[in-house]
């Protein structure tokens, strides 16, 4: 089920290793949204795959980001940090029957990541391409 949909005009970071992982979290989400409501077993794997998925993928700009100097990078990290406790708050909770993983919470997801990648990953992109990162 589409929820979200990757477009160069609208997220491209012209970084090609964090633009595939964008395209790759965008299928991710959609594909836990389209379990919402459905085996329960199925939406945790999901979501596990997802939660992991995102942390490499922050690691992936972190180390860009700061191999190169980049000096917003603190800033950035800590855009990063809140969503991880905030992920993994949720899976804590998932996992001993306390939350559920709804259209709600995709949505969160999904906001997060419009919000974000337009306004906070795009501006690493002239930055690294200055330094030959493509
Ligand atoms: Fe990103
Ligand atoms: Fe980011």
């Amino acid at each position: 089920m589409t929820l979200m949909t990757w477009t160069a005009a609208q997220f491209a970071t012209k970084i090609t290793e964090t633009d595939g992982e964008h395209q790759q979290i965008f299928n991710m989400v959609n594909d836990l949204h389209g379990s919402v409501g459905g085996d329960r077993s199925a939406i945790g794997a999901k979501l596990d795959a997802l939660i992991g998925f995102v942390a490499k993928h922050f690691k992936t700009e972190e180390d860009l980001m700061k191999s190169h100097g980049y000096p917003e990078f603190a800033s950035h990290k800590a855009a990063h940090d809140a969503l991880v406790t905030t992920c993994l708050d949720l899976q804590k909770k998932f996992k001993a029957g306390e939350a559920e993983i709804t259209a709600d919470t995709t949505k969160f997801v999904k906001d997060w990541l419009y919000g974000h990648i337009p306004s906070i990953d795009k501006n690493y992109g002239p930055f690294l391409n200055a330094k030959g990162v493509s």
